[in-house]
């Protein structure tokens, strides 16, 4: 089975057999069957944060479990959320339009960030000032190993910037069936984030309704980012180093334009697209894969590009980044 039409990088890859899931069911089948059973397993939304380094000599399951609904309700001290729920192979953004659709704000920083409901918690999507651990409630797994359906609580999914325990070894074999959100009944716009604050502001919108924000996130995130349909990319290749304020501060006396955030703990997290921007990557190949012209964080396919191209790539980024800045980029991508 071709895996090229459903990685958003573009990458020409193979798998020796693919099972697209639309039920939950179809899953423990799969178990008790003698061929499938006994293939090791890949699990896969959108396909839009990874990168296929081969052929994948195992079974794919698309998780394409459907449905959404406001399930309850929940009291707290400010004011109460109404939750709402989603099969795991919902699109994340027609998910997020179908909230404010409801007239439930919440989620709408994160409108268009390309893949699933289910693969949302996997990294903790986050954009424009907002994460998924902000508006989560729970998730349904079905764990493979014992073929057993069980909920997790935000304490469980260990979220942290892009990464929670699904990332690791100990969250391995998990499959997200449905995921739970919280959403507020006070509902107030989130602006702390700078460009989404101007672009708001010079549409003269000083009280954004949360379709108003979400529809100058998409603005933004039209501007800046690539259309997968239109070039092949896994949105950031790399996470926003986080450094010492001591290491920041000697960064600051040797560039004074370094772009840098102040965290809650005193360290700093630092702009990679910045780092690889004045290392002159921006808009640069190697090979067929490259470093996107807008925006330097993001790594494209210009056509052909095999995962080996799209690694030897990052490693030589890495390696520049570390040589004039001494800071270490940590890939974002889960590599297959
Ligand atoms: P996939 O790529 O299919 O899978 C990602 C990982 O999750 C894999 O390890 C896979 O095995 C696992 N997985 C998928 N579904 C399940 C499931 N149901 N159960 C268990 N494991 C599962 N991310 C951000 O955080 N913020 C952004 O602003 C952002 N912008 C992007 C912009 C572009 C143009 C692109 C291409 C990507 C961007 N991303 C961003 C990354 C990506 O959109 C997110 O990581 C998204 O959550 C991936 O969803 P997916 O369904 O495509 O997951
Ligand atoms: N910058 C440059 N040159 C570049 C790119 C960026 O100088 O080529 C500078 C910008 O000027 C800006 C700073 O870097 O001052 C930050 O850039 P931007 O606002 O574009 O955000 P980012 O840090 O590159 C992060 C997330 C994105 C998310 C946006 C908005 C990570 C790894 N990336 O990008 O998430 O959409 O903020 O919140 O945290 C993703 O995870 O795939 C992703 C796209």
């Amino acid at each position: 089975f071709s895996l090229r039409s459903v990685n958003t990088f573009g990458i020409d890859a193979r798998a020796r057999a693919y099972l697209r899931v639309t039920r939950v069911d179809q899953l423990a089948q799969v178990l008790a069957d003698p061929v499938l059973g006994a293939m090791p397993r890949l699990l896969l939304g959108g396909g839009s944060n990874i990168v296929l380094t081969g052929d994948v000599d195992g079974l794919v399951l698309h998780m394409a479990i459907a449905g959404r609904a406001i399930v309850g309700e929940q009291a707290d001290e400010h004011g109460g959320s109404v939750l709402v729920r989603a099969g795991a192979g919902e699109n994340w953004h027609d998910f997020v339009q179908w909230t404010l659709a409801q007239g439930l704000g919440g989620l709408e920083n994160m409108a268009l960030i390309p893949g699933t409901v289910g693969a949302s918690p996997i990294q903790n999507i986050g954009a424009y000032g907002a994460e998924v651990k902000d508006r989560f409630h729970c998730l349904t797994v079905f764990e493979i190993a014992s073929g057993t359906l069980r909920t997790m609580d935000a304490a469980a999914c260990r979220f942290a910037y892009r990464d929670s325990v699904f990332k690791h070894p100990d969250g391995a074999g998990l499959a997200i069936v449905d995921v739970t959100f919280a959403l507020p009944r006070a509902w107030a716009p989130n602006l702390k984030y700078g460009e989404l604050a101007q672009e708001l502001a010079a549409s003269g919108l000083a009280a954004p309704s949360a379709q108003q924000v979400s529809d100058a996130v998409v603005a933004i995130r039209r501007r800046k980012l690539p259309d997968p349909a239109l070039i092949g990319n896994a949105g950031s290749f790399f996470k926003n180093p986080v450094v010492g304020a001591a290491q920041c501060a000697a960064l600051l006396a040797a560039h004074p334009a370094l772009v840098h955030h102040a965290q809650s703990d005193g360290s700093e997290k630092l702009a990679a697209g910045w780092l690889i921007d004045q290392c002159g990557w921006k808009g640069r190949s190697l090979g067929a894969a490259g470093v996107y012209e807008k925006q330097a964080l993001v790594l494209v396919n210009r056509g052909g590009a095999t995962g080996a191209e799209v690694l030897a790539l990052a490693r030589a980024i890495q390696a520049d980044v570390l040589a004039r800045f001494g800071v270490s980029l940590e890939t974002e991508p889960v590599f297959i």
